[in-house]
C-alpha cells in the first residue's frame, strides 16, 4: 500500500533537525553537476534519463491546428514580453493566433474541449474573446477555478488587461467573498468563480439562465466540483440551445473529456514550451526536503544566471521550514554565491505575499519559489528555468468505513510530473530535477491523478445533487463514479443528519443545509443553533473554526508571555470551541483593536478574516430564514448544537487515560497538543477535525458532559446499548434519574 509507505515517510518528523545539520560541503561536492553527460551526472548521484519528448500521449486524438505557427511562437521569449505593453502581451499569447478559429468553433458547437500548455492564455483570454465578439449574447460568462486564489488573481489580471477596476465588467466570486457589480445598467459580465461556488449558484438557479457561456477551467485536475459541473453542464446544453460550454484542460489527454461531453470536438492550441531535460535521483531519497535543499544549492552554485528555481512541495509547513533553512544557508555562504531570493507560495498565503512571487528577479540574483501544486497549472510564473519536483502533493483521503478524512502526502501522477517539469520551459530550455527514481516514475506513479471524487468524502456532493432533484445516485451519469460504499455512506450520513428521510428524499432541513455553503455537518449545526436559540455564538465558532489554524502567535523568545495571554481565554468546560468564542468576543469588545491583538499574541489578519466570514454567514442565515438568536451564557446549548452535526466525530478516553478511541470505528486518536483539553482529558469529546502527523490528532475539541447528548443528536447513529457498552451506564442512569 503506497499511501502507507508514504505516511511513514511523512511521519518522519526528523527532518527539521536534519536540516539544521545540513552542511555547506554537501553543496560544494556537487558543483560538477551540469547534466551535460549521463556519465558525469551519475557520479553526482543523478542520472540523465530522458527529455520530455517521450510524453506525447494521445497525440493522434488531437486536432493539431498549425505546427508552423507553433515554431514561430517559440521565438518569442519572456524578456521581450516584459518590455511590451499589456496589449502586446495579449497578442503574443499562443491562443491569440487562433482567436477567430476558436470563436467559430464555440459558435458552431455547444461544447468544446480546449487544451493548451499552461500560460497559453486559456484562462485569461478565451473569456475575453467571447465577450469582445459578443458570443455571450448579452448574458454573463462564468469561468470556474478549482482554487480561490486563482479565481481572485486571474480576475484581477483580466480587469487590468481591460484597463478597468476589478468588480466592474470583470469580477470574482469565491466562498465568503465576492467582487462583482450587480447594478442593472452595468452588471459584471465576466465572473471568475470557484467551482464550489458555481455549484452553489446552480442550486439557486438550476438552468443558469443568467449565463450564456460556462468555461470549466483546469478540468484535468479532476476536482470533485468541476467533475460535477461537467455532469450538469452536459445536461444543460440539451435543454438550452443558447448555452455554450468550454472545457479547458492543460494536459493532452483530452479524449476522455470529449467522449464524456457528447463526443464534442477537441481544440488544441500549440504550446510555446522549450525543451526540458529531466533528471532523476539514482536512489530513493529518504527525505525529500533535505534532498530539495541540497539540489537547490547545487543548481544555485553551478548554473548560470538568470534562471529562477521553482520547487514543488506539499504544504505550508514544509515550505516555511525549507524557506528558513535555505535562507540561513544562503546567509552562511554570503558573498561566495549570488544573492538568493526565497519566495513561498501556497493557497493560504496572504495576497500581498503571493504577489511577491511575480516580481521580476534582479539581474544578479536568483529567485527560489517554494510552492504547492498551486503553481502546477493555475498560476504562471515567468522566468523559471529549473524545476525541483518532490514528487508529492497533499491530497484529501476519505475512508467511508470509518468516516475518517485526512490530508495525506501522496505521490503525484505522471501527468502532474510532466506539468511540473513543463514549468521550467517557458523562457527557454529548462531542467527538471526529480527527487525520485526513474523506476519509481514508471512503476510507482499512476499515469493520471485519481479523481478527487474517488478518494474524498462525497456527502456534500450527494446533498447538492439531491437538492437538484437527482435521486438515483448509483445510476447518475458520473464522469468517474465514486465507490458504491462512499455513496451509501454519504446517504446514511445525510439520513443521520436529518437531511434525507427514510426514502432518501430531501427534507426541509436538508434543503436548507444545501443552501448554506459550509460542510453539511456545520450547516446542520447552524440549523440546530436556531432551535437552541444560540445562532450568534455558533456562527462565531463556525467562522473561527474555518480560520483558526494560524490564530495563536507564539514567538520563540516570548513563549511564556504568549501562553499566559492565551490562557486567559481558555474554557476547559467548553473546550476549544468555547475558547475560540471567548477570543472573538473579547476582540469585539476591544473594538477590533490592533494593539489588543498584539498584547494577546493573536494574529489580527486571522481575526479580521473571521469577522468577514462571520458577516457572510449572518447574511446567509438571513437568506435561509434563520433568525439571529443569542444565548451567550448557556454553554451547554452551544455544545449540544455542535453535537447535532458532529455526533459521528466523538471519541472516548481509553482506560489507560492516554489516548482516545473514536466511538465509531474504534480508531486510536489523541488530543492535539494545542487543545485546551489536554490537561482535563474529558471522558468523551467531540472533535472538529483529525490531523495526521506522527499520530492522528483531534484538533479543536469540546467535552461531551453526557453521552445522552449524542443519543439525542443522532438517535439513528447511536443506540443506548452501544453507549452503555462503553461503560457509561452509571453516568447515563444518573442523568436520567
Ligand atoms: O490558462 P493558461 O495557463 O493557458 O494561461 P493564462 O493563465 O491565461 O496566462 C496567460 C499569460 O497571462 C501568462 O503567461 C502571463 O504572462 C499572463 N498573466 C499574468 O501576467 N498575471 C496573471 N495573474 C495571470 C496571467
Ligand atoms: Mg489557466
Amino acid at each position: 500500500d503506497k499511501t502507507a509507505v508514504l505516511n511513514k515517510r511523512h511521519r518522519d518528523d526528523k527532518y527539521v533537525s536534519e536540516f539544521q545539520q545540513f552542511e555547506i560541503e554537501q553543496t560544494r561536492a556537487a558543483q560538477g553537476w551540469t547534466g551535460k553527460s549521463s556519465e558525469q551526472v551519475r557520479e553526482d548521484d543523478y542520472e540523465l534519463v530522458f527529455d520530455s519528448q517521450a510524453f506525447d500521449w494521445n497525440s493522434d486524438a488531437l486536432r493539431r491546428i498549425d505546427p508552423e505557427k507553433q515554431q514561430l511562437e517559440q521565438r518569442l521569449n519572456a524578456a521581450e514580453q516584459k518590455a511590451k505593453s499589456i496589449e502586446d502581451v495579449r497578442k503574443s499569447l499562443p491562443v491569440y493566433q487562433y482567436r477567430d478559429q476558436l470563436l467559430a468553433a464555440i459558435e458552431e458547437h455547444p461544447v468544446i474541449v480546449l487544451i493548451g500548455e499552461t500560460g497559453s492564455g486559456k484562462t485569461t483570454q478565451i473569456s475575453q474573446f467571447c465577450l469582445e465578439a459578443g458570443l455571450n449574447r448579452g448574458k454573463k460568462i462564468m469561468v470556474t477555478q478549482p482554487r480561490r486564489v486563482a479565481a481572485m488573481s486571474v480576475a484581477a489580471r483580466v480587469a487590468e488587461e481591460r484597463g478597468e477596476q476589478l468588480g466592474r465588467t470583470v469580477g470574482y466570486r469565491v466562498r465568503f467573498d465576492e467582487k462583482i457589480s450587480t447594478s442593472a445598467s452595468n452588471p459584471t459580465m465576466l465572473e471568475y468563480v470557484t467551482d464550489g461556488l458555481a455549484l452553489q449558484l446552480i442550486l439557486s438557479s438550476p438552468s443558469l439562465d443568467e449565463y450564456g457561456i460556462l468555461l470549466v477551467d483546469e478540468a484535468h485536475e479532476r476536482a470533485i466540483n468541476s467533475d460535477i459541473l461537467l455532469a450538469i453542464a452536459k445536461d444543460l446544453v440539451k435543454h438550452r440551445p443558447d448555452f455554450k460550454v468550454i472545457v479547458s484542460s492543460a494536459t493532452v489527454n483530452a479524449q476522455a473529456f470529449s467522449s464524456y461531453m457528447h463526443d464534442c470536438p477537441i481544440f488544441s492550441v500549440p504550446g510555446r514550451s522549450f525543451k526540458i531535460e529531466s533528471f532523476f535521483s539514482s536512489q530513493p531519497e529518504a527525505n525529500y526536503l533535505s534532498a530539495a535543499a541540497s539540489v537547490i544549492f547545487q543548481i544555485h552554485i553551478s548554473q548560470e544566471l538568470p534562471g529562477d528555481i521553482l520547487v514543488f512541495l506539499t504544504g505550508e509547513e514544509e515550505i516555511v521550514s525549507l524557506a528558513e533553512t535555505i535562507t540561513e544557508t544562503a546567509k552562511k555562504l554570503g558573498g561566495k554565491v549570488p544573492e538568493m531570493i526565497v519566495r513561498p507560495l501556497y493557497a493560504s498565503l496572504p495576497a500581498s505575499e503571493q504577489q511577491k512571487v511575480f516580481e521580476p528577479t534582479p539581474t544578479k540574483a536568483r529567485k527560489v519559489i517554494l510552492a504547492t501544486n498551486i503553481a502546477e497549472t493555475s498560476l504562471t510564473i515567468d522566468g523559471c528555468k529549473y524545476v525541483v519536483d518532490s514528487g508529492y502533493s497533499k491530497e484529501n483521503f476519505y475512508e467511508p468505513k470509518t468516516g475518517m478524512e485526512s490530508l495525506v502526502v501522496t505521490p503525484i501522477s505522471r501527468a502532474s510530473a510532466q506539468q511540473r517539469a513543463g514549468r521550467a520551459g517557458r523562457v527557454g530550455p529548462g531542467k527538471c530535477f526529480r527527487l525520485y527514481t526513474r523506476w519509481s516514475f514508471y512503476n510507482e506513479l499512476e499515469a493520471e491523478p485519481v479523481p478527487e471524487i474517488q478518494r474524498a468524502n462525497v456527502t456534500a456532493t450527494v446533498l447538492k445533487l439531491s437538492s437538484l432533484g437527482i435521486r438515483d445516485l448509483l445510476h447518475f451519469d458520473w464522469f468517474s463514479p465514486p465507490s458504491t460504499s462512499a455513496i451509501i455512506k454519504a446517504l446514511e450520513d445525510l439520513y443521520s443528519l436529518g437531511a434525507l428521510n427514510e426514502l432518501g428524499v430531501l427534507t426541509t432541513i436538508g434543503r436548507k443545509m444545501a443552501d448554506i455553503p459550509v460542510s453539511p455537518e456545520l450547516a446542520r449545526v447552524i440549523l440546530a443553533a436556531d432551535e437552541f436559540g444560540c445562532v450568534e455564538e455558533v456562527l462565531t465558532i463556525v467562522a473561527m473554526l474555518q480560520e483558526s489554524g494560524s490564530l495563536w502567535l507564539r514567538p520563540r523568545d516570548k513563549k511564556m508571555y504568549a501562553s499566559a495571554a492565551h490562557r486567559r481565554f481558555v474554557s476547559t468546560e467548553g473546550g476549544d470551541f468555547l475558547t475560540l468564542l471567548n477570543v472573538f468576543n473579547a476582540w469585539t469588545e476591544s473594538e477590533f483593536d490592533l494593539n489588543w491583538c498584539a498584547e494577546n499574541y493573536l494574529q489580527p489578519k486571522v481575526l479580521n478574516r473571521v469577522r468577514d466570514v462571520r458577516d457572510q454567514l449572518v447574511k446567509l442565515c438571513d437568506r435561509v430564514e434563520v433568525p439571529l438568536s443569542s444565548n451567550p451564557s448557556d454553554h451547554v446549548k452551544i455544545r449540544k448544537s455542535f453535537c447535532r452535526g458532529f455526533f459521528a466525530k466523538a471519541a472516548r478516553l481509553s482506560r489507560g487515560g492516554d489516548s482516545y478511541r473514536t466511538i465509531h470505528g474504534s480508531n486510536s486518536v489523541f488530543l492535539h497538543p494545542s487543545s485546551v483539553l489536554t490537561e482535563v482529558r474529558p471522558k468523551i469529546c467531540v472533535y472538529y477535525e483529525l490531523v495526521l502527523t506522527s499520530k492522528e490528532y483531534m484538533r479543536n475539541c469540546f467535552p461531551v458532559d453526557d453521552p445522552q447528548w449524542l443519543l439525542e443528536a443522532a438517535p439513528h447513529a447511536y443506540k443506548k446499548e452501544d453507549l452503555e457498552k462503553l461503560g457509561w451506564d452509571k453516568k447515563m442512569g444518573k442523568t436520567k434519574g
